[in-house]
This record gives structure tokens, C-alpha cells and sequence, in this order.
């Protein structure tokens, strides 16, 4: 079976098709975990020129623009995912997509309040070289905010699908993994927490907080859902800042 890097599995017709309908799905992870800890971290976006690494579809940028940012810039390396994110972005003059990969958009200098990702950027090869261009497209004070699938869960990938119980192995042979997932087969790459946190600081940002997806029950309609989720983090979260 073939392997998809990140955004060309989202171009498969039938991965991009089962992806909107787990993401927009009743009590999805993204929506109860991963989301309200990501408006947690944003702070104010009010009057914010935002960068939006892997956008998807766009739908956050919207909502990002219904709050009040200044301006909204998605990134996107998926034709589908393009597509979505023009129609839902037609409405707005100050949001636009951009379609290319994270690796390749020339990061304009000194250009943005906030450069936002959300669970992106485990699929790229080389963050220290992209954490350093995010690092120089910040205005001084910009933040970086970004969430990840956890390190627990990419350290042994295993297929999609509701799990009873998890595997941890090989945590610390970082890179290169690929997934069963959505009936496709995804690459990934591992990194471990330090990881993550030492490629923030070697790009010059002071990291201010480090997050997990710790369930709230009150984001659950279901007691069931709730106790699964409070057994493995699926989600890391790291917020710097540029001080320079
Ligand atoms: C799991 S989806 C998340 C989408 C959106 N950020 C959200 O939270 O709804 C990951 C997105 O990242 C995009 N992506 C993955 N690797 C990419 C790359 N190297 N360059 C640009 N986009 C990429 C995929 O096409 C996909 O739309």
C-alpha cells in the first residue's frame, strides 16, 4: 500500500472524505481535547496578524476572524484541504490561504503577532530550520503556539480506531514512522518532549508553557468517552515567545 507524506494523504479523495467526517464527528478528540486548550494559549488575538501552519480547512481561521484578528494567513500543502479553506475564507477580505508546503512559504521578516499550528507539525522532517524561520517572521513580543499528537503516541504508532490499550516503545529512537490510519497508510515523525521543547529554545524562543490534553469532563457528553480519554495524553502543547 502506498505511503502519503502529511498534506498528500489529505489529497487521496477517500483519507480526505473519512478525515471530515471523524474531525466534524460527535465528541471527536480535536474538538473536547485538543481546541480548548489551544484558545487557552492564544491569549488575546484581537487586532493579531496570524499565521496558520497546516490549516485544513480554515474553520479555525474563520473563527479567529469572527474574535477579531487582524488578519489571517493558512498555510496549507493539500489541494482538498485548499479548496475548503478558500470557500470558507470567500466571506472574509483580510483571510486568505496560501497552497504550499510548511517546509517551502517564504516566511516574510518581522510579519506576524502569532504563528499558530495545530497538530501539523509531526509530519514534517526538519523543525529546527522551520522553528527558525517562524522564529524570524514573528514581530518582536510574537508568539508561537503549537499542538502535536503526543510523543507517548507517536513513539509506536498504532492504527486508527477506538483503543482498549497502548504500547510505549522505542521512545527515544526519534524520526521516521508510518501509520495505519483512516484505512491509508501516513508518515509521521517521532520526537520526544525535550525535543520539541530544545528546538523552540534553539530558535531563540523563551518557552512560556507546555501543555497536555487533559480531559475536562464538562467537554464530554459521555461518562464513557470522558474515562477513556483521561487514560493516555493524545495531544502536546508548547506556547514561546520572540524577545528580540
Ligand atoms: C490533522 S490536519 C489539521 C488541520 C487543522 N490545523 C486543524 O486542526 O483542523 C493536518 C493538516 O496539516 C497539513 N499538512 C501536513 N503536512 C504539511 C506540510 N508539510 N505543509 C503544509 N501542510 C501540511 C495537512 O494537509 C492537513 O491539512
Amino acid at each position: 500500500m502506498r505511503s502519503y507524506h502529511g498534506s498528500d494523504f489529505y489529497d487521496n479523495d477517500t483519507n480526505f472524505k473519512k478525515y471530515m467526517e471523524r474531525r466534524q464527528g460527535q465528541e471527536n478528540a480535536n474538538d473536547t481535547l485538543e481546541k480548548p486548550v489551544i484558545w487557552q494559549l492564544l491569549e488575546d488575538i484581537s487586532d493579531r496578524h496570524v499565521l496558520d501552519l497546516g490549516c485544513g480547512d480554515a474553520g479555525f481561521g474563520v473563527e479567529l476572524l469572527n474574535k477579531g484578528c487582524a488578519a489571517y494567513v493558512g498555510i496549507e500543502g493539500s489541494r482538498n484541504m485548499v479548496e475548503a479553506a478558500s470557500s470558507n475564507l470567500a466571506d472574509y477580505n483580510n483571510g486568505t490561504v496560501v497552497h504550499t508546503r510548511i517546509e517551502e512559504f517564504a516566511y516574510p521578516r518581522d510579519s506576524y503577532d502569532l504563528v499558530l499550528s495545530r497538530l501539523a507539525i509531526h509530519y514534517l522532517q526538519d523543525i529546527e530550520r522551520v522553528f527558525q524561520c517562524i522564529h524570524q517572521c514573528l514581530k518582536r513580543n510574537g508568539r508561537f503556539v503549537f499542538s502535536v499528537e503526543h510523543p507517548v503516541i507517536t513513539s509506536t504508532l498504532q492504527p486508527s480506531g477506538t483503543r482498549t490499550n497502548w504500547v510505549v516503545d522505542n521512545y527515544f529512537s526519534e524520526g521516521y514512522r508510518e501509520q495505519q490510519w483512516l484505512g491509508g497508510t501516513v508518515q509521521k515523525y517521532h520526537r520526544t518532549v525535550e525535543d520539541y521543547f530544545r528546538a523552540m529554545q534553539d530558535a531563540g524562543f523563551i518557552v512560556e508553557q507546555l501543555r497536555e490534553s487533559r480531559p475536562v469532563r464538562e467537554h464530554f457528553l459521555n461518562e464513557e468517552t470522558y474515562e477513556r480519554r483521561c487514560r493516555i495524553p493524545l495531544f502536546l502543547f508548547l506556547a514561546g515567545r520572540k524577545s528580540v
